[in-house]
C-alpha cells in the first residue's frame, strides 16, 4: 500500500497561556483518520501533545470531538487527506484546558 503525507496544523496551549499553531507531517494509508494521525503524532513526534478519546473508531464515546477545519467533527472518524493542510482546534465555545482538549463537563459535574 502506497502511503500519503498529511500536513497537519495542530492548536497548541492551555487556557492560561497564548494559543500557537505546531504543524506535523504523517504518513497515512487511505482510510485512516485524524485520530489515527494525533495518535501517530504523540507516539513519534511529540509525546506531550493532548488530546482525548476512548473507543478509537468505534464512534460510540464521542470524546474525540474537535474543529477539523473549523468545523466540529469526531477525529477518529474524519479522514485524512493529503492534498491540503488539516487545521484541527479544540471545541468552539468550550473553555481549552489544553491543545485540543476542551471542558466538556456541565459546570455542576466538576470538582471545585
Ligand atoms: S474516540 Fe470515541 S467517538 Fe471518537
Amino acid at each position: 500500500m502506497t502511503l500519503k503525507t498529511a500536513q497537519l496544523k495542530v492548536s497548541r496551549g492551555t487556557a492560561e497561556e497564548p494559543s500557537r499553531y505546531d504543524e506535523f507531517c504523517v504518513p497515512f494509508e487511505a482510510g485512516a483518520t485524524v485520530l489515527d494521525a494525533l495518535i501517530w503524532v504523540r507516539t513519534h513526534r511529540d509525546p506531550s501533545l493532548a488530546l482525548r478519546y476512548s473507543c478509537i473508531n468505534a464512534n460510540v464515546c464521542k470524546e474525540c470531538t474537535i474543529a477539523v477545519d473549523g468545523k466540529v467533527a469526531y477525529a477518529c472518524t474524519t479522514r485524512l487527506v493529503a492534498d491540503r493542510v488539516m487545521v484541527l482546534d479544540p471545541l468552539p465555545g468550550k473553555p481549552r484546558l489544553r491543545d485540543l482538549v476542551s471542558e466538556t463537563r456541565p459546570p455542576r459535574e466538576r470538582l471545585p
